[in-house]
């Protein structure tokens, strides 16, 4: 079952706790002069194709929506979608090859002035994609007349849209990008997002064009650059369209951890933390939406999880929100945005003193082995499996290196915790190493590998042949 429905299930106080907290929390946002009654926010993408969906999204408590993409007429291929569907978890990646909005220009016009008559206090941005300056002038004037709170600009599609020039050919040029911001910003009198594509090794760069070019906010990440499968029947790639594929835009939850550390790239900068920063990239649960603020994310945008399961996954944001920052005793996100970057640092800085062990709590464990398999062919060899028939394993502490992954593997919640082992009084970095002239130049020290832990000879790998003896001589 999907998180916010278990939550809503699991937790049956929820409904008049929610009253009274409510009252004393207040998730309004001022995103760069953009004002909206909460931060969670449409993605521009097929959930704000319309003016219909993004009414009724706002009538089932979205703050504010970014609109699909406007421009230049398109055509659209057919199909258009395809996903990593992982073991029963269907769209853990998702992947796309549409273009921006193929409506008429006047139509969705028409569609955003009624609904900023009917939600005059919910965010309406307009998102664009043209070419030319003049383009650019006469779109931002028709979306500023149409009432549109602000703009953001599509530098990201990196499918169709690049091959023309635009999208994400931009967002990877970034004297390019930092042009096309000048004139904006120069045409608009509305605030303006610059939205920044991911397929670039360095995101600073491009972030800090946006910033030179005086935007308003920066909006990350549009879609990664990629290729979900390949079909084996026609052996063009997913989604297929006629026997051919081409290279498309993965988003959804296996998206998040590269979204993750770009925004902590860009809030960490010198001239660019100062810049609201609207996050997106596999945001579904309200965990998901703390995460991006505790980086420093200010407003967050969701596309796929709102494809697969609809508008109302909000309410569990906003009611996994409220509940998360009334027990940390936050009254407006502006209280923790940010509040992870300080502990975000280089792994030289890291404390090499420090140690965890895997402990096993034998009451939880249910006799798989996939710890036992997960440590002894790919880690440490820091796993007993019982002799006597029984079926609960042993950490074997002095190999254990503490790696996490049998605490990973494992499929009960909390059965392998990882414990302290270290005092805490000692701390030493590679840094403070470096520093002294004392960087390790023997495999003597006492944590490295076949010192500090036991390493089986090789034969010993043969104690247990396979039984058919395939490949052993
Ligand atoms: C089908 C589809 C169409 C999209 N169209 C646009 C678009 O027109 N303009 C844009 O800026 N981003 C577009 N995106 C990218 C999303 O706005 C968003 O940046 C991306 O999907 C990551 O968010 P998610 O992981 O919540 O989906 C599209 C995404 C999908 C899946
Ligand atoms: S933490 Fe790593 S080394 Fe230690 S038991 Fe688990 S898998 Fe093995
Ligand atoms: S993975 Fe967890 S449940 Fe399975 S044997 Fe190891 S400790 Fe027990």
């Amino acid at each position: 079952m999907v998180n916010w429905l278990r939550m809503e299930f699991t937790n049956g106080s929820l409904k008049t706790k929610d009253m009274n907290k409510k009252d004393k929390i207040d998730l309004s946002v001022n995103f760069a002069g953009i004002k909206a009654p909460n931060p969670f926010w449409l993605a521009s993408a097929p959930p704000t194709n319309s003016g219909y969906q993004i009414m009724k999204a706002f009538d089932a408590g979205w703050g504010g929506a970014v609109w699909k993409t406007l421009g230049m007429p398109t055509i659209n291929v057919s199909s258009r979608y395809g996903s990593t569907n992982y073991r029963d978890t269907r769209m853990a990646g998702f992947s796309n090859i549409e273009l921006i909005s193929d409506r008429p220009l006047e139509d969705n016009l028409r569609e955003m002035a009624e609904v900023k008559k009917h939600f005059p206090d919910h965010a309406v941005i307009a998102s664009l994609m043209v070419d030319t300056r003049k383009e650019w002038e006469d779109i931002i004037k028709q979306v500023e007349d149409a009432g549109a709170d602000g703009i953001e600009l599509n530098f990201g599609c990196p499918h169709g849209m690049c091959e023309r020039g635009m999208g994400s050919a931009v967002g990877q040029e970034p004297e390019v990008l930092k042009t096309i911001v000048e004139w904006v910003m120069e045409a608009s009198n509305i605030p303006v997002i610059t939205k920044l594509s991911p397929n670039i090794s360095h995101i600073v760069d491009p972030g800090l064009a946006a910033v030179q070019g005086k935007t308003d906010a920066i909006s990350l990440i549009n879609t990664v650059k990629s290729i979900v499968g390949i079909d084996l029947d026609s052996y063009a790639p997913y989604p297929v369209v006629d026997g051919k594929g081409t290279n498309g835009g993965y988003c959804g939850p296996a998206v998040k951890p590269i979204a993750l550390h770009m925004l902590k790239d860009l809030m960490q900068h010198p001239e660019i933390k100062n810049t609201p920063i609207s996050g997106i990239g596999g945001i579904e649960t309200w965990r998901d939406v703390v995460e991006f603020i505790l980086l420093g994310a200010t407003s967050v945008q969701v596309c796929t999880a709102v494809m697969h399961y609809g508008f109302g996954i909000v309410r569990e944001l906003e009611s996994g929100l409220i509940n998360f920052m009334e027990d940390k005793g936050y009254t407006t996100i502006y209280d923790f945005a940010g509040k992870a970057l300080p502990n975000v640092t280089d792994w030289k800085h890291l404390n090499l003193k420090s140690e965890v062990k895997a402990k096993i709590n034998e009451d939880k464990c249910i006799g798989c082995d996939l710890c036992y398999i997960a440590c002894d062919d790919g880690a440490h060899q820091a796993i007993a499996w019982p002799t006597d028939g029984s079926r609960i394993p042993t950490i074997i502490e002095k190999n254990c290196v503490g790696c996490n992954l049998c605490s990973l593997v494992c499929p009960v919640e909390d059965c392998i915790t990882m414990e302290k082992f270290d005092d805490g009084t000692e701390h030493e970095t590679w840094h403070e190493l470096t520093e002294s002239d004392r960087i390790p130049n023997t495999w003597n020290d006492d944590r490295a590998g076949g010192k500090g832990h036991y390493v089986p000879e090789p034969a010993e790998a043969l104690k247990h042949k396979r039984k058919d003896k395939a490949g052993i001589k």
